[in-house]
């Protein structure tokens, strides 16, 4: 499959992502029984995984959309903060639901960033972890898949801005 000049081979199909999703929910509804929690998809990548593990989710539970934006910080660098989140988190058990984990590094300022907002527990749920990933001191609690570190689009996820509608995962073939 070629897209923006690129060739990409199926890597996760439909149905393996259905069964894995409905293992996911399975675990959170357990964890969260006597909770309920307030599920913070990251747009827009999640948008589809998040709408299949939702609907599997048999737990009371509140959802609310938030973005990542980019800023300046003091010493240059480029950081991350999280961006229209209309709901209180204070007090409350989130649980993000993220569609990759590349360095980590999103996930860990939005872990501090929610924290420091009150949240009573922050936990993520990853569709995608890269294998690089794994240095990062931040662990999501619910992984989907752990993969190699190629670029993925498919199930929400782009190349730039294009992939997004497809059911399957697909990764990059490097010089393909
Ligand atoms: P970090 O490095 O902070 O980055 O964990 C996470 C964000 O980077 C994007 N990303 C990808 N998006 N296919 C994508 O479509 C990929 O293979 C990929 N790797 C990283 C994504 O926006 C994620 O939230
Ligand atoms: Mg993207």
């Amino acid at each position: 499959m070629k897209l923006n000049g690129l060739t990409f081979k199926k890597y996760l199909t439909a149905s393996h992502l259905k069964n894995r999703v409905k293992k996911l929910a399975e675990k959170i509804d357990l964890d969260y029984q006597k909770k309920t929690p307030l599920l913070l998809p990251v747009l827009n990548g999640s948008f589809i995984f998040a709408a299949d593990l939702i609907k599997q989710l048999k737990v009371p539970c509140k959802v609310s959309f938030v973005k990542h934006a980019s800023y300046e910080g003091t010493a240059g660098g480029q950081l991350k903060t999280i961006i229209g989140l209309n709901e209180s988190v204070f007090g409350q058990d989130v649980l993000i639901v993220e569609d990759i984990m590349d360095t980590g590094e999103t996930l860990k300022r939005v872990s501090e960033e929610l924290k420091n907002l009150g949240a009573k527990s922050v936990e993520f749920v990853v569709l995608l972890q890269k294998e690089k990933s794994k240095k990062n001191p931040i662990k999501p609690k619910y992984i989907g898949f752990e993969i190699t570190n190629e670029f993925v689009v498919g199930y929400g996820l782009d190349h730039n801005g294009l992939g997004r509608n497809f059911p399957d995962v697909y990764q990059v073939v490097p010089n393909g």
